[in-house]
């Protein structure tokens, strides 16, 4: 590939470089993870951001449609023509009203960003079609994840549809939403339901893929956070270009605030951008790591050099303890995100903050986001419900302009909105577990109603 892109570990004691000719998701030297950096010097620059509204006219050419190439020369560790599509990212960044009046906004300073929207029905896409345009290059015959659900469904869409390579995922056991595992049965893929949780799984997917040689698609592969990138270029267009105040985004694995954090201080470098949007990552409470290290134990980037014994003491309490990721936000529920160092990047050039949200305030946020119109599931909602807690804290203000991502469509986990609805709380606990829902305040619950006339027409009337 060309000589303009290279692999950087992002350790700055380290910092080893690679060609990306290789296919690596950890530094050889040192273990810690590696960029996808480029020497922007020798490439062509668009003067400004309004530059790539030419390619809104070259639709027809499949690159050009996707949501992810049509911002190819911000992420160009290929030619055009080699880069993998199916369509990704023709996703939607709607002013939400009626959401910003529960989280105590201003009625047009909320946008919800639907990455719901895209073929696997989940951001995931994103990231995936970089990955894979990457594992084709590299002649990869068969690739692998670990995944709660919608990375597991994307690379298996991927390779359903593509016929490139091979699909191999794990899962934890019972720790997968079912439309999720839906979607990895029927696009075809090798599912390996492993008795443990997502980090067990996680833990045994890099085992494998490294004895097998097969691509890993999870997010330390620094490509598919390349691909992550356009989700914040594409929030950027649909405002006129204009950056956000905040932009706030649910913390799993934390590939995607990362990718957001090196989106923007990309763009800044380069001079596309002024200023820096806020970014607050926002973690269920019973998934919290980043919560806890970075808000309670005060963990910091600190240029490359964060505070490594911390972070290891704070991972060998969580063992003594057999401390387990417990949420009903599914995709969320994960206590050793892999992205950790990147996101605490993320977090200094965007002036972050973490926060936490218990699974009532999920279900709630979920509800209203759901009764605004398309919907998302549990762990997008993690967004809007942190962003009403950074209101109350008066850390966001009213009249600045907020951008929640839903990161996954309302019909990924139906039985979570069904319990919901459906409920008195006692139910709700019935369906789910009682997993810290106590209520539903916003249930909009189904009538039951005999067969017969009068009585249904009384119903309607009611
Ligand atoms: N929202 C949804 C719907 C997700 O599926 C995930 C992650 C996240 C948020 C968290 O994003 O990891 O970038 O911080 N899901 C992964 C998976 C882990 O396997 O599908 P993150």
């Amino acid at each position: 590939m060309a000589d303009h892109v290279f692999q950087k570990c992002i350790n700055a004691q380290c910092a080893a470089t690679f060609s990306v000719d290789e296919t690596r998701t950890a530094c050889p030297s040192c273990g810690n993870l590696l960029d996808v950096c480029y020497d922007w010097e020798k490439l062509p620059i668009p003067q400004n951001l309004s530059y790539f509204e030419k390619y809104w006219s070259e639709r027809n050419i499949p690159q050009r449609f996707s949501g992810v190439w049509r911002f190819q020369e911000m992420l160009p560790f290929t030619d055009l023509e080699k880069c993998v599509t199916i369509g990704e990212g023709q996703t939607l960044l709607q002013n939400a009203p009626c959401v910003a009046k529960y989280v105590g906004m201003k009625p047009d300073k909320l946008f919800l960003q639907y990455e719901g929207m895209n073929p696997s029905g989940s951001f995931k896409d994103n990231g995936m079609v970089a990955a894979i345009t990457h594992a084709k290059l590299m002649g990869a015959t068969a690739a692998a994840c670990a995944s709660t659900g919608n990375t597991s469904a994307s690379l298996a869409l991927y390779c359903g549809y593509t016929r490139l390579m091979k699909a191999i995922i794990f899962i934890g056991s019972g720790k997968i939403a079912y439309g999720k595992l839906s979607q990895a049965l029927d696009y075809g893929a090798k599912t390996i339901q492993i008795f443990g949780d997502f980090d067990d799984a996680m833990n045994r997917v890099r085992e494998v893929s490294q004895k097998l040689g097969l691509y890993l698609v999870n997010s330390v592969n620094p490509f598919r956070l390349e691909g992550q990138k356009t989700i914040m270029y594409r929030i950027l267009e649909a405002l006129n270009w204009e950056v956000p105040d905040w932009i706030v985004v649910p913390g799993g694995n934390l590939g995607n605030s990362s990718a957001f954090g090196k989106a923007f201080f990309e763009l800044k470098m380069l001079g596309l951008i002024k200023r820096i949007p806020r970014l607050a990552v926002i973690n269920a409470h019973g998934a919290n790591t980043l919560f806890q290290l970075y808000e309670k134990e005060g963990v910091r980037w600190n240029e490359g050099r964060p505070d490594r014994a911390k972070i290891q003491a704070f991972f060998e309490q969580m063992n003594r303890e057999n401390r387990r990721a417990s949420t009903l936000a599914s995709a969320i529920e994960i206590n050793r995100p892999v992205n950790l160092e990147k996101c605490l990047r993320a977090l200094s050039w965007c002036d972050g903050v973490v926060r936490e949200v218990d699974d009532q305030e999920i279900v709630d946020a979920k509800s209203q986001i759901g009764a605004n119109g398309l919907g998302c599931e549990p762990a997008s909602a993690a967004s809007v419900a942190g962003a009403k807690k950074l209101r109350e804290e008066g850390i966001i203000s009213p009249a600045e302009r907020v951008v929640c991502i839903l990161t996954g469509h309302q019909l990924k986990d139906p039985v979570t909105t069904v319990a919901y609805h459906s409920a008195d709380a006692t139910k709700f606990q019935e369906t789910l577990g009682c997993r810290g829902v106590y209520r539903a305040d916003f249930a909009n619950s189904p009538l039951p109603v005999e067969n017969d006339l009068e009585k249904i027409i009384a119903a309607i009337q009611e």
